[in-house]
């Protein structure tokens, strides 16, 4: 059975109020805020049900010492005739709801109802985010070399405050993941974490999706929508790609960090909110900025706490401890049982790069795991992934490349193919977007550049 406290200078009140209630719910009474402070820090209670006036004091003022003990807690109000004003602000305050003198009990027993239906809902929704959190606080991250464990370190030291955060770093270092650690890990944990892609969103839609849209405000907008900013409200808000954000947008993002409030397309008022914010880039905004493509200012706001994650080649003594978690993952995955590692296998690792960082190691992995027989991952498992990224890896990036007349379409192609994937950064997705080829296309032009690699 639920408890419930009534609170009431009058006794008769309090006692008629036991006497209905009793067979449904265990009541305490009490007839002043330090009663009945003491009453609800001893016991489990469900509802508190305050008169307006308790004598000299406010139930008002009781209810702001239960909000600070409690922010989830469901206080109803018994108001005499008249104070629909005092009303008002009281459920702006946060009061659940009030009831008028003298008290209809039918009424009230349906208020009773709802608020610990209401009660009942926060608490699964707090069970069910503490799950969620439970889950992502183990991230299975990998974080033993120096480097790493500085990363680790400043984030400690940063999670939960409100400062926003740059993630930098080559594609593939974990920028997203540690994005994600940050969240579940600090004070927010409990709220919203939302994400945006900005490569990954046509800059026209991305304005509606991030902002949201009032109705009418173009054809379509059929009714208010709110934008992923606002759904994150109280939560992170993480800007994967944030270099690939057109300029308009970054004029408007500035305005979310300077104001906290963001205005719907079609909107005439702000939205006033709270998140923290996170961007991630494995751009050199710099450069960007020189290029007039990304504004100052708003990387001055964004860069506030600089993390760099460093790329694998710089932390190679986490090669094995990721080879162990990406083994563990597929082999689950896949149904296969891997007892042995070869050799060569192991030295190859040592002696590779790795351009493409962890997510590389990680396609290795998998793909050495699907194609193992008897167990075994070795080298000839991983020669395929490695080749397409080893033999472009030293060319000199350049933004001109030169092409000879009586030169072969061929060549030519794969210069143009291998160079745009090392602007890229060898993301291959990426590089084919810019090419306007399918990435399986470019899969098997490096599978037939395999044999004769050397740009020439
Ligand atoms: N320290 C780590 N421990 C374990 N796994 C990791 C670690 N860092 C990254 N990973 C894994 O590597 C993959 C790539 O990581 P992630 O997507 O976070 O990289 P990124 O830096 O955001 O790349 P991009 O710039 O391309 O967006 C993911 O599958 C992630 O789970
Ligand atoms: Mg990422």
């Amino acid at each position: 059975m639920e408890s419930i406290l009534i609170v009431d200078d009058d006794i008769l009140i309090c006692e008629t109020l036991r006497f209905t209630l009793k067979d449904k719910y265990v009541i305490f009474t009490a007839k002043n805020i330090e009663d009945a402070l003491y009453i609800y820090n001893t016991n489990n209670i469900q509802l508190v049900i305050t008169d307006l006036k308790l004598g000299q004091e406010s139930g008002m003022d009781l209810y702001k010492k239960i909000k600070y003990l409690d922010p989830k807690n469901v206080v109803i109000l018994m108001t005499a005739y008249g104070s629909t004003e005092l009303v008002i602000k009281a459920i702006k305050d946060g009061v659940f709801y009030y009831i008028n003198k003298p008290i209809d009990l039918h009424q009230l027993e349906l208020i009773i109802e709802q608020g610990i239906k209401f009660k009942n809902l926060y608490k699964e929704i707090e069970y069910l985010n503490n799950q969620l959190s439970a889950k992502y606080s183990d991230f299975g991250i990998i974080a033993d070399s120096h480097a790493m464990k500085k990363v680790i370190n400043t984030i400690e030291k940063v999670k939960n405050i409100n400062s926003t955060i740059l993630l930098t770093g080559e594609s593939g270092t974990g920028k997203t993941m540690l994005a994600k650690y940050i969240h579940y890990h600090g004070n927010r944990r409990t709220k919203h974490f939302g994400v945006i892609n900005c490569a990954a969103i046509p800059s026209n839609l991305l304005e509606s999706e991030l902002f949201g849209y009032k109705k009418g405000a173009f054809t379509g907008a059929l009714k208010d929508k709110p934008g992923m900013i606002e759904l994150a409200n109280g939560g992170t808000f993480l800007f994967d790609e944030i270099g690939e954000l057109d300029l308009a947008l970054q004029t408007k993002l500035l305005r979310v960090i300077q104001e906290k409030e963001v205005f719907p397309i079609g909107g005439s008022q702000p939205k006033k909110i709270d998140i923290r914010i996170i961007a991630a880039t494995n751009r050199n905004l710099v450069d960007l900025i020189n290029e007039g493509k990304f504004r100052e200012d708003l990387y001055y706001r964004l860069n506030v706490i600089n993390i760099h994650v460093p790329p694998l080649r710089e932390r190679k003594e986490e090669i094995f401890k990721l080879v162990e978690l990406f083994i563990t993952r597929y082999s689950t995955l896949l149904d296969k049982k891997i007892d042995l590692i070869s050799n060569d296998f192991c030295k190859t690792l040592l002696d590779y790069s790795f351009p493409g960082n962890i997510r590389e190691l990680e396609n290795i992995i998998e793909r050495a795991v699907a194609l193992s027989t008897d167990g075994v991952l070795d080298t000839i498992d991983i020669e395929n992934n490695i080749l397409s990224y080893e033999s472009i890896e030293n060319s000199k990036p350049s933004k001109l490349i030169p092409i000879f007349l009586g030169e072969s379409l061929i060549n030519a192609e794969k210069k143009i193919i291998l160079e745009t994937l090392k602007q890229c950064s060898y993301n291959k997705s990426e590089a084919a977007k810019i090419l306007g080829i399918t990435e399986r296309t470019i899969r098997n032009k490096l599978k037939t550049y395999k044999s004769d690699l050397i740009i020439d």
